[in-house]
Protein backbone atom coordinates (compact mmCIF):
# COMPACT_ATOMS: atom_id res chain seq x y z
CA UNK A 1 0.00 0.00 0.00
CA UNK A 2 2.64 2.25 0.73
CA UNK A 3 6.85 2.45 -0.49
CA UNK A 4 8.88 4.74 0.30
CA UNK A 5 11.95 4.93 -2.24
CA UNK A 6 15.50 6.16 -1.56
CA UNK A 7 13.57 9.09 0.43
CA UNK A 8 15.77 11.98 1.24
CA UNK A 9 13.95 15.33 3.43
CA UNK A 10 16.17 18.09 3.66
CA UNK A 11 14.73 21.90 5.33
CA UNK A 12 15.61 24.60 4.24
CA UNK A 13 18.27 25.25 7.08
CA UNK A 14 20.30 21.70 5.58
CA UNK A 15 18.50 20.01 8.40
CA UNK A 16 18.46 16.18 7.12
CA UNK A 17 15.01 15.03 8.61
CA UNK A 18 14.89 11.70 6.37
CA UNK A 19 18.08 9.84 4.59
CA UNK A 20 17.41 7.48 1.95
CA UNK A 21 14.66 5.80 3.58
CA UNK A 22 13.64 2.76 1.49
CA UNK A 23 9.99 0.97 3.31
CA UNK A 24 7.32 -0.96 2.31
CA UNK A 25 4.24 -0.95 4.28
CA UNK A 26 1.27 -3.63 3.61
CA UNK A 27 -2.66 -2.81 3.77
CA UNK A 28 -3.39 -4.05 6.88
CA UNK A 29 -0.46 -3.53 8.88
CA UNK A 30 -0.21 -2.24 12.13
CA UNK A 31 3.46 -0.36 12.13
CA UNK A 32 5.13 1.60 14.80
CA UNK A 33 7.41 4.19 14.23
CA UNK A 34 9.83 4.71 17.08
CA UNK A 35 12.56 6.88 17.68
CA UNK A 36 14.00 9.73 19.77
CA UNK A 37 12.75 13.55 19.10
CA UNK A 38 14.39 14.82 16.24
CA UNK A 39 14.80 11.29 14.72
CA UNK A 40 12.59 12.21 12.15
CA UNK A 41 8.86 10.41 12.91
CA UNK A 42 6.70 13.95 12.59
CA UNK A 43 8.20 14.04 8.72
CA UNK A 44 7.79 10.37 7.41
CA UNK A 45 4.26 11.36 8.42
CA UNK A 46 4.14 14.67 6.70
CA UNK A 47 5.75 12.97 3.71
CA UNK A 48 2.57 10.71 3.85
CA UNK A 49 -0.16 13.01 4.25
CA UNK A 50 1.30 15.85 1.94
CA UNK A 51 2.17 18.43 4.47
CA UNK A 52 5.91 18.02 2.96
CA UNK A 53 7.17 16.98 0.50
CA UNK A 54 10.67 14.68 -0.37
CA UNK A 55 13.94 16.67 -1.42
CA UNK A 56 14.86 13.07 -3.44
CA UNK A 57 13.30 9.84 -3.86
CA UNK A 58 9.35 8.28 -4.17
CA UNK A 59 6.47 8.17 -1.42
CA UNK A 60 3.65 6.13 -3.28
CA UNK A 61 0.48 5.42 -2.06
CA UNK A 62 -2.14 3.29 -3.36
CA UNK A 63 0.22 3.23 -6.47
CA UNK A 64 0.08 6.96 -6.08
CA UNK A 65 3.42 8.81 -6.38
CA UNK A 66 2.53 11.38 -3.60
CA UNK A 67 5.73 13.36 -4.01
CA UNK A 68 5.06 15.19 -6.78
CA UNK A 69 1.29 15.12 -6.57
CA UNK A 70 -0.73 18.19 -8.21
CA UNK A 71 -1.96 20.41 -5.30
CA UNK A 72 -5.88 20.54 -6.43
CA UNK A 73 -5.41 16.51 -5.65
CA UNK A 74 -4.11 16.82 -1.91
CA UNK A 75 -7.68 17.00 -0.47
CA UNK A 76 -8.50 13.67 -2.69
CA UNK A 77 -5.56 12.08 -1.17
CA UNK A 78 -6.30 13.50 2.31
CA UNK A 79 -9.89 11.74 1.80
CA UNK A 80 -8.36 8.35 1.94
CA UNK A 81 -6.72 8.54 5.30
CA UNK A 82 -7.75 9.66 8.92
CA UNK A 83 -5.10 11.38 10.80
CA UNK A 84 -4.61 11.97 14.37
CA UNK A 85 -2.53 14.55 16.25
CA UNK A 86 -0.76 14.54 19.14
CA UNK A 87 -2.74 17.60 20.80
CA UNK A 88 -5.84 16.93 19.58
CA UNK A 89 -6.12 20.44 17.34
CA UNK A 90 -10.25 19.71 17.97
CA UNK A 91 -12.83 22.85 17.87
CA UNK A 92 -13.07 24.07 21.18
CA UNK A 93 -16.23 25.76 20.63
CA UNK A 94 -17.73 23.05 18.53
CA UNK A 95 -19.18 19.74 20.47
CA UNK A 96 -17.98 16.39 19.72
CA UNK A 97 -20.30 15.89 17.60
CA UNK A 98 -19.84 18.85 15.81
CA UNK A 99 -16.23 18.15 15.53
CA UNK A 100 -16.59 14.51 13.90
CA UNK A 101 -19.06 15.73 11.64
CA UNK A 102 -17.66 18.88 10.49
CA UNK A 103 -15.16 17.16 7.35
CA UNK A 104 -18.18 15.14 5.77
CA UNK A 105 -20.32 18.24 6.18
CA UNK A 106 -18.44 19.35 2.93
CA UNK A 107 -18.91 16.22 1.33
CA UNK A 108 -22.64 16.91 -0.05
CA UNK A 109 -23.71 13.73 1.99
CA UNK A 110 -27.27 13.56 3.54
CA UNK A 111 -27.52 14.28 7.15
CA UNK A 112 -29.18 11.44 8.10
CA UNK A 113 -25.90 9.59 6.35
CA UNK A 114 -23.87 11.91 8.19
CA UNK A 115 -25.77 10.82 11.86
CA UNK A 116 -25.40 7.32 11.19
CA UNK A 117 -21.13 7.60 10.20
CA UNK A 118 -20.72 9.98 13.13
CA UNK A 119 -22.42 7.95 15.77
CA UNK A 120 -20.74 4.87 14.21
CA UNK A 121 -17.57 6.77 14.85
CA UNK A 122 -18.48 7.99 18.40
CA UNK A 123 -19.41 3.98 19.46
CA UNK A 124 -16.24 2.82 18.25
CA UNK A 125 -13.93 5.58 20.65
CA UNK A 126 -16.82 4.61 23.59
CA UNK A 127 -18.08 8.07 23.25
CA UNK A 128 -21.21 8.53 22.06
CA UNK A 129 -22.63 9.63 25.50
CA UNK A 130 -20.62 12.52 25.21
CA UNK A 131 -21.64 13.63 21.94
CA UNK A 132 -22.75 16.50 22.89
CA UNK A 133 -19.80 18.18 25.55
CA UNK A 134 -17.27 20.48 24.34
CA UNK A 135 -14.05 19.48 24.27
CA UNK A 136 -13.13 21.50 27.52
CA UNK A 137 -15.74 18.80 29.61
CA UNK A 138 -13.10 15.71 28.40
CA UNK A 139 -10.34 14.60 29.99
CA UNK A 140 -7.01 14.36 27.49
CA UNK A 141 -7.88 10.71 26.87
CA UNK A 142 -11.12 11.20 25.72
CA UNK A 143 -10.25 14.35 23.76
CA UNK A 144 -8.14 12.08 21.83
CA UNK A 145 -10.92 9.87 20.96
CA UNK A 146 -12.68 12.47 19.63
CA UNK A 147 -9.71 12.96 17.28
CA UNK A 148 -9.77 8.97 16.32
CA UNK A 149 -13.68 9.26 15.51
CA UNK A 150 -13.25 12.14 13.90
CA UNK A 151 -10.15 10.54 11.48
CA UNK A 152 -12.22 7.05 11.09
CA UNK A 153 -15.77 8.99 10.25
CA UNK A 154 -15.26 9.04 6.62
CA UNK A 155 -14.03 5.53 6.80
CA UNK A 156 -10.58 5.78 5.54
CA UNK A 157 -8.11 2.74 4.62
CA UNK A 158 -4.87 4.12 6.19
CA UNK A 159 -4.42 6.20 9.66
CA UNK A 160 -1.61 8.10 10.40
CA UNK A 161 -1.52 8.74 14.48
CA UNK A 162 1.74 11.45 15.34
CA UNK A 163 2.64 10.51 18.93
CA UNK A 164 -1.41 10.00 19.81
CA UNK A 165 -0.52 9.51 23.66
CA UNK A 166 2.24 12.12 24.08
CA UNK A 167 0.23 14.23 26.23
CA UNK A 168 -1.51 11.32 27.95
CA UNK A 169 -0.62 9.55 31.29
CA UNK A 170 0.18 5.51 30.90
CA UNK A 171 -3.91 4.41 31.90
CA UNK A 172 -5.29 6.80 28.93
CA UNK A 173 -2.55 5.81 26.74
CA UNK A 174 -3.35 2.25 27.13
CA UNK A 175 -6.95 2.79 26.03
CA UNK A 176 -5.61 5.17 22.73
CA UNK A 177 -3.35 1.85 21.86
CA UNK A 178 -6.50 -0.55 22.18
CA UNK A 179 -8.64 1.35 20.32
CA UNK A 180 -6.03 2.25 17.50
CA UNK A 181 -5.32 -1.56 17.51
CA UNK A 182 -9.45 -2.34 17.46
CA UNK A 183 -9.55 -0.01 14.12
CA UNK A 184 -6.71 -2.04 12.57
CA UNK A 185 -8.48 -5.39 13.41
CA UNK A 186 -11.46 -4.03 11.02
CA UNK A 187 -8.79 -3.90 8.31
CA UNK A 188 -7.52 -0.79 8.14
CA UNK A 189 -3.82 0.45 7.78
CA UNK A 190 -2.10 2.08 11.22
CA UNK A 191 0.82 3.98 11.92
CA UNK A 192 1.16 5.02 14.86
CA UNK A 193 4.48 6.85 15.76
CA UNK A 194 5.75 7.08 19.63
CA UNK A 195 8.23 6.82 21.92
CA UNK A 196 6.86 5.21 24.50
CA UNK A 197 8.55 1.88 25.43
CA UNK A 198 6.06 -0.05 27.37
CA UNK A 199 3.21 0.56 25.09
CA UNK A 200 5.39 -1.05 22.04
CA UNK A 201 6.53 -3.66 24.05
CA UNK A 202 2.99 -4.47 25.21
CA UNK A 203 1.77 -4.66 21.73
CA UNK A 204 4.78 -6.51 19.96
CA UNK A 205 3.80 -5.03 16.03
CA UNK A 206 6.25 -4.42 13.22
CA UNK A 207 8.28 -1.48 14.92
CA UNK A 208 10.70 0.81 12.55
CA UNK A 209 13.17 2.52 14.54
CA UNK A 210 14.43 5.90 13.10
CA UNK A 211 17.94 7.58 14.10
CA UNK A 212 18.70 10.60 12.70
CA UNK A 213 16.43 10.39 9.78
CA UNK A 214 17.95 6.58 8.90
CA UNK A 215 15.97 3.28 9.57
CA UNK A 216 18.00 1.63 11.29
CA UNK A 217 15.60 -1.09 12.44
CA UNK A 218 12.76 -3.02 11.26
CA UNK A 219 11.49 -6.04 12.74
CA UNK A 220 8.13 -7.85 13.00
CA UNK A 221 6.29 -7.94 16.96
CA UNK A 222 8.90 -6.11 17.97
CA UNK A 223 9.85 -3.96 20.98
CA UNK A 224 11.06 -0.65 21.13
CA UNK A 225 14.94 -1.84 21.62
N1 LIG B 1 9.90 22.72 9.45
C1 LIG B 1 11.16 22.39 9.77
N2 LIG B 1 12.20 23.18 9.41
C2 LIG B 1 13.46 22.84 9.71
N3 LIG B 1 13.83 21.72 10.35
C3 LIG B 1 12.84 20.88 10.74
C4 LIG B 1 11.46 21.17 10.48
N4 LIG B 1 10.71 20.16 10.97
C5 LIG B 1 11.57 19.28 11.52
N5 LIG B 1 12.84 19.71 11.38
C6 LIG B 1 14.05 19.00 11.82
O1 LIG B 1 14.06 17.73 11.21
C7 LIG B 1 14.49 16.74 12.13
C8 LIG B 1 13.40 15.69 12.31
O2 LIG B 1 12.27 16.29 12.93
P1 LIG B 1 10.91 15.53 13.17
O3 LIG B 1 10.52 14.85 11.92
O4 LIG B 1 9.96 16.49 13.78
O5 LIG B 1 11.37 14.41 14.23
P2 LIG B 1 10.53 13.66 15.37
O6 LIG B 1 9.09 13.73 15.02
O7 LIG B 1 11.08 12.26 15.37
O8 LIG B 1 10.82 14.37 16.65
C9 LIG B 1 14.86 17.47 13.41
O9 LIG B 1 16.24 17.76 13.37
C10 LIG B 1 14.06 18.75 13.30
O10 LIG B 1 14.68 19.79 14.00
MG1 LIG C 1 7.44 14.39 16.06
Amino acid sequence: MIQFRAVTKKYKNDNYALRNVNLDIMSGEFVFIVGASGAGKSTLMKLLYNEERPSSGTVTIGGINVANLPSDKVPNLRRCMGIVFQDYKLLQNKSVYDNVAYVIRTLGISSKEINARVSGALKIVGLFDKKNALPSELSGGEQQRVGIARAIVNGPPLLIADEPTGNLDPKNSMEIMQILDQINQRGITVIVSTHDNAMVDYFRKRVITLDKGEVVRDIQAGTYE
